[in-house]
């Protein structure tokens, strides 16, 4: 078998020679397409693939459609908002994820995020400590967890909020759960974010929700963009001068938000899975999951079920 690994956001070195050799040693072939910046590379590069190992690389429904060998997608990561489910589904293709593989790694950022953002961006002058703050983790998947995990080390008060998730399993994890979203911005100093983009939670983070964030809040998001309603966001911080907000990713209206000068700050281009450790280990979590399916017809971590 054939198996492409299409990543526009090339993994590190090493996570390539963990691929290859897993994929390798099943006796299955192993072709890159790394860093390419035409969706036609892709649509040449997938022709002969019968399986195909992804990062935030859009598949839809043309690619699909060139794929005509293709069996299987494992995108090396979380979130699966780039992968046109319904179209994989109609193309009988198993589209796959590797939930938690680079969860630490995203969890990181938002430490890196946070005190960069308290301490005023490193501009000279006296900023805030995380010692004694009040976190929210809204959604208490792979990433919200490590990142209740870092925030204790960190000696912050910890609240999460999961619409999917027990309160008994949040607070088995010795964080206090909450009982909405709303009450998670109400009672947090900082929020993160760790929800999924859906049509559920797409521009969900509006201006009267993260208006409850007390003085001097902050909103840290490493999830995606969609989720914000960048608009109503703009407005509030436009109003509200003491509020931050930081993220992985530039919103669409970056130039807009840049104008907040020392109260906001996004990465250039997403990193929060751009570490060796998590290239690896999605990497290889996705090679092993393909050979599993070629072997077996293993499908555990299908999400187009
Ligand atoms: C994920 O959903 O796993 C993260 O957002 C990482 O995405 P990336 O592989 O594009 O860096």
């Amino acid at each position: 078998m054939k198996v492409l690994v299409a990543t526009e956001k090339p993994f590190a070195k090493v996570a390539i020679d963990g691929i290859r050799s897993e994929v390798e040693a099943a006796g299955h072939q192993l072709a890159l397409l790394e860093k390419y910046t035409e969706k036609a590379q892709l649509l040449d590069a997938v022709k002969d693939a019968d399986a195909l190992i992804i990062r935030s690389d859009k598949i839809d429904a043309e690619v699909l459609d060139a794929a005509k060998q293709l069996q299987i997608v494992v995108r090396a990561g979380a979130g699966y908002d780039n992968v046109d489910l319904a179209a994989a589904t109609a193309y009988k293709v198993v589209v796959e994820n590797t939930p938690g593989q680079n969860a630490n790694a995203v969890a990181e950022l938002v430490f890196g995020l946070l005190v960069f953002a308290v301490r005023n961006f490193y501009n000279g002058k006296s900023g805030t400590e995380l010692l004694g703050k009040k976190l929210g983790i809204l959604a208490f998947g792979n990433v919200g967890r490590n990142v209740a995990r870092i925030a204790k080390g960190f000696g912050m008060d910890v609240y999460a909020f999961d619409a999917y998730c027990p309160k008994e399993a949040i607070e088995a994890a010795g964080v206090h759960a909450v009982d909405s979203q709303d009450a998670l911005f109400e009672t947090a100093d900082i929020v993160s974010l760790h929800i999924p983009a859906t049509a559920e939670t797409k521009q969900s983070i509006n201006y009267a929700l993260v208006n409850k964030l007390p003085k001097g809040g902050i909103l840290v998001n490493t999830a995606r963009k969609e989720v914000i309603n960048e608009p109503e966001l703009l407005k509030l911080m436009a109003e509200r001068t003491d509020l931050k907000y930081v993220a992985d990713i530039k919103p669409d209206a970056d130039a807009e938000f840049a104008q907040f000068e020392g109260r906001y700050f996004a990465t250039p281009k997403k990193m929060g899975a751009q570490t060796t450790e998590a290239n690896t280990n999605a990497g290889i979590a996705a090679a092993k999951q393909i050979n599993a399916f070629f072997a077996d017809g293993c499908t555990k971590f299908q999400v187009n079920k």
